[in-house]
């Protein structure tokens, strides 16, 4: 059994060498990457694309403005920030696989750039894009500090950071509503469309580890985020938070 310390991270419930967690990831995300946009349709009933719609509105995108969607996966950030008349989107993700399906099904769009790269080390200068997002990509970083600094660095001065993550559900009932579905319905789900159970037990056990609204608020400052501010969306369920580099 592996013990609780600095060198140690949880991956879920369990709790891992910080130097395996990535390698963990890769794994959940290469074995998931072609069932992973239909599995977000099933298990969120399609909320997902509301949610997204919701980041993408707070952050009202301009033609001046080029965004970086960090942990971009398959690229649905990146593609509603165009339609919604931004410049260009780059998106930036560890996984290969994700990549590819995001280059397949959004191949006909003009100004979506993709880059394999980790968060926690983005290949590019400093001050470069008006705008940034990560849209469930937080909570699965091992060094999350490190992927905000990131973030922080390669935003221009007056550029602005929107975070789309899981949450903590206010009210009780449907708290215990959403914990019943997601604990006991989603993995068997993960199980019959992907063949990877764990992945999904992972990806909700990871939801309940990751930190709340007042605590991520905290940690945007503590890189440097100014008029930081957090939207409640589906009773908590999820949350943008917003910060600005000024
Ligand atoms: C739950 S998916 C979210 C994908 C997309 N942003 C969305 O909202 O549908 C999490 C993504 O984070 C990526 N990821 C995990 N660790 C990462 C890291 N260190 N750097 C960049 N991307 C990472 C995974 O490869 C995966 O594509």
């Amino acid at each position: 059994m592996i013990n609780k310390n600095e060198d140690n991270i949880d991956f879920g419930y369990k709790v891992v060498k910080k130097t395996d967690k990535q390698k963990l990831i890769n794994k959940v995300f290469d074995s998931v990457a072609s069932k992973y946009d239909l599995m977000n349709d099933i298990t969120s009933f399609g909320i997902h694309r509301n949610w997204k719609n919701d980041l993408i509105n707070w952050l009202s995108p301009q033609q001046t403005q080029n965004l970086a969607d960090i942990a971009g996966g398959t690229g649905d950030i990146a593609q509603k920030f165009l339609l919604a008349g931004g410049n260009s989107a780059h998106v930036f993700d560890i996984n290969n696989e994700m990549i590819q399906v995001g280059q397949e099904k959004y191949k006909n769009l003009k100004n979506l750039k993709w880059t394999n790269a980790s968060a926690e080390n983005l290949p590019v200068d400093d001050n470069l894009f008006e705008r940034a997002t990560m849209s469930f990509g937080l909570r699965n970083i091992t060094n999350r500090k490190k992927s905000l600094h990131e973030i922080f660095r390669i935003l221009k001065p007056g550029g602005r950071f929107i975070c789309l993550e899981f949450n903590r559900v206010e009210n009780d009932i449907f708290r215990r509503l959403y914990d019943f579905w997601s604990f006991n319905i989603v993995p068997e789900i993960g199980e019959k469309i992907t063949g990877n159970k764990e992945a999904y037990t992972y990806l909700v056990e990871s939801i309940r580890k990751f930190p709340n609204q007042a605590e991520l608020s905290l940690m945007f400052a503590d890189v440097g985020f100014s008029r930081v501010k957090y939207r409640n969306l589906s009773n908590g369920l999820v949350s943008l938070h917003s910060g600005w580099k000024l």
